[in-house]
């Protein structure tokens, strides 16, 4: 296996990130620096910054996150984060964000270069989302969130939105978007005039949370992840 999937497997970095380490010459062989060209067997010692790096069985878990946590290994305020939620043997690291008062569908793994494709919008990796925003959406306002929205880091890709519900005060819609811009949903919310009350990632990638509460987790199939691999062209 090349160095840069190798270290992807262990779990250090995505490929791309891991080119990064061994042109920065903090990757070893037995000792040697490693190059872009290096192939790596069972018996070989592997160190990032004199660090014993080894291949990990890779885990795929999906979790039903609840409000009040925040998607992060480590949060400097103390708050309960995902990874702690998910107590699982080998560790597994969020794949993009969820606000800490977002619901729903959170997929975690150690496979680095799985996480990085899901996460880049060229693979328009589909997210279904509820979102119970406050007022009765118009025809247009939906026709705007479909076509795209003018935010200050660039017009959003054509999204699929459809009123689930309409309510006195609340309404819920259900917005389908295909790219993971930090607060995406509620800026594309409140640049219609639609305060976001709730927001619950129903669907991410297609998987969904059918048996998981709140706080709950599971590991995907294999054919869950053969699907994601299939989504991403890995
Ligand atoms: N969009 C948001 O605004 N927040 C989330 O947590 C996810 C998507």
């Amino acid at each position: 296996m090349r160095l840069n999937a190798f270290l992807a497997r262990a779990g250090v970095a995505s490929r791309r990130s891991a080119d990064e380490l061994i042109r920065e010459r903090r990757v070893t062989v037995n000792g040697e620096a490693g190059e872009f060209n290096t192939v790596v067997g069972a018996d070989d010692v592997v160190e990032v910054d004199g660090q014993r790096v080894e291949v990990q069985p890779l885990h795929y878990v999906l979790l039903n996150k609840p409000s009040g946590v925040v998607t992060t290994a480590d949060d400097p305020q103390g708050r309960p984060t995902v990874v702690d939620l998910v107590s699982h043997a080998t560790r597994v690291m969020p794949v993009g964000r969820l606000d800490v008062d977002t619901t729903g569908a959170l997929l975690l793994t150690n496979d680095g270069e799985l996480a990085h494709r899901l996460a880049h919008p060229s693979f328009g990796v589909p997210k279904v989302y509820d979102v119970d925003v406050v007022g009765s959406p118009s025809p247009d306002v939906l026709a705007a969130l479909r076509s795209g929205i003018d935010l200050e880091d660039g017009r959003t890709a054509p999204a699929e939105a459809r009123i689930v519900r309409r309510g006195t005060r609340v309404s819920r819609i259900e917005l389908t978007i295909h790219e993971g811009r930090n607060q995406q949903v509620k800026r594309m919310c409140a640049a219609v005039g639609l305060p976001v009350e709730h927001l619950h990632r129903r669907r991410y990638a297609g998987l969904r949370l059918v048996g998981l509460d709140p706080g709950q987790w599971r590991e995907l199939t294999p054919d869950e992840v053969a699907s994601l691999r299939h989504t991403t062209g890995s």
